[in-house]
């Protein structure tokens, strides 16, 4: 099936793509309906370029997803949090994902300081990782792989972000809680990079129960 993008022609799609699914197996959306039992919360960028499910073969019912404009996590976003408190407490994911992903927009206005407006408020904590990290940064030569990095280190601030919500603190203090994981999408290739974690540093903190195993 060719997909093609006109509004009209997404409504056609999606009866095709109905069709085609209950040819294959006639229960399939009976099935779907039924409940979700994720084992992943994916929390990601909202570029249209990321569809996860695609990336990792995942079908529907795998993967509870958050998405905003370069994966951030606020500790007073309420989108998030009831997001991230339905996935942790009531659906209990056994992962928690932030994903990123290189030519990240939100990424490189932030750092070249072209975003305006309410995005120049969302991705200044962006700014201030490239600011703080400016060292490392400038001696990376090349701009584009400069700004992957810093696609790469605002994944892992967003996973320390996300470590000190009232969510992830209780279920640290039950010893029921997910894993924690950062991607960062490849878009030219495709592939997934799954990034080191400085567990050690955040159990260090108190941002991670002495007892977490990655
Ligand atoms: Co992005």
């Amino acid at each position: 099936m060719e997909n093609k993008t006109t509004y009209e022609q997404l409504l056609i799609n999606n009866k095709d793509w109905v069709t085609e699914k209950l040819a294959e197996d006639p229960s399939y959306f009976g099935r779907l309906s039924v409940g979700q039992n994720p084992p992943f919360l994916y929390i990601g960028c909202s570029d249209s370029r990321l569809p996860i499910d695609l990336f990792t073969g995942a079908d529907p019912g795998k993967i509870f997803i958050h998405r905003n404009v370069a994966n951030q996590v606020f500790l007073n976003d309420m989108n998030l949090l009831s997001v991230l408190e339905y996935a942790v407490k009531v659906l209990k994911v056994e992962h928690v994902i932030i994903c990123g992903h290189y030519k990240c927009g939100g990424v490189e206005a932030a750092y070249s300081g072209t975003t305006m407006n309410i995005v120049e408020n969302w991705t200044m904590n962006i700014r201030d990782i490239a600011m703080e990290y400016k060292k490392e940064l400038d001696a990376i030569e090349d701009y584009q792989e400069r700004l992957n990095r810093l696609s790469e280190l605002n994944v892992i601030r967003q996973l320390r972000q996300l470590c000190k919500t009232s969510v992830m603190h209780a279920a640290f203090n039950e010893g029921a809680y997910p894993k924690l994981h950062g991607w960062v999408l490849d878009i030219a290739h495709g592939l997934i990079n799954e990034l080191p974690l400085p567990i050690d540093e955040w159990k260090e903190y108190g941002l991670l129960p002495a007892g977490y195993q990655s």
